[in-house]
């Protein structure tokens, strides 16, 4: 069985202090009862020693929404994983379509920062999806699968600890959500790529996650498919009770 995981990605939204009073709304509305959903949330950098203040002792998990791979030196403005596991995150976003397109993050560059925080024994979400265009000129498959292989490539073993988020970038920050259909459609094919890297077992365990307009109305029917395992979630996690209004979908 797969432990469904929902993070919220805040973005570029949420001055430390604003992040410490959501990440306590969530923290205090999720309470203390067994939640079998892993739930994580992944505010901006800057916003990260508050957050994992906050949520120190909670079942919450703190992520951050990128990492460069070089351990340190002479990277103007970038951030390394030594300097986040310092503060206490555990997971890391990677390749996230905004980060495709505004800031040259490719696969090959996916793939070594998920090298380095895998060594630095974060859970990298890596997110991959396809554009409306590629949608329309039916290279959804072909798209989806590149992604997976480039970015996932030669983890070894290692590959069971990532968790795959499938973003179809028309669905992010649009309303507009792809069909559970759709959605489970895109999943099956990432698992069966996962497997012909790794081996069915292993494709068994590993979670992908939904995210494009994910919200409380329609999560409960996108987390109730087979391959679908939680959700990354833009919008609605910026607000405490649509956020917990997923999590608990997914309970
Ligand atoms: P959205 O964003 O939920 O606002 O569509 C999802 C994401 O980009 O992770």
């Amino acid at each position: 069985m797969r432990r469904k995981i929902v993070a919220g990605n805040w973005k570029m939204n949420k001055t430390p202090a604003e992040a410490k009073v959501l990440a306590a709304e969530i923290a205090n509305a999720l309470g203390a009862a067994p939640c079998p959903v892993e739930v994580v949330v992944c505010p901006p950098y800057i916003d990260l020693p508050a957050v994992t203040e906050t949520l120190a002792g909670t079942q919450i998990g703190v992520g951050a929404q990128n990492m460069h791979n070089e351990p340190k030196g002479a990277f103007t403005g970038e951030i390394a994983a030594s300097m986040l596991q310092e503060i206490g995150v555990k997971y890391v976003i990677l390749g996230h379509s905004e980060r495709r397109t505004y800031f040259a993050d490719t696969d090959a560059t996916v793939n070594a920062k998920t090298k380095a925080a895998l060594a630095a024994g974060f859970t990298p979400i890596v997110c991959v999806g396809e554009t409306l265009e590629e949608r329309e000129s039916g290279k959804t498959e072909t798209v989806v699968t590149t992604q997976i292989r480039g970015s996932l490539a030669d983890l070894g073993a290692d590959i069971a600890k990532v968790v795959v988020a499938y973003e179809p970038v028309w669905a992010i920050g649009t309303g507009k959500t792809a069909t559970p259909a759709q959605a489970q459609e895109v999943h099956a094919l990432i698992r069966k790529t996962l497997a012909e890297m790794a081996g069915e077992e292993t494709a068994q365990s590993i979670r992908i996650q939904y995210g494009g307009s994910m919200k409380p109305e329609n999560a409960a029917e996108l987390m109730a498919q087979p391959d679908i395992d939680g959700g990354l979630i833009g919008g609605a996690a910026l607000k405490a009770d649509s956020f917990l209004a997923i999590v608990k979908a997914g309970c």
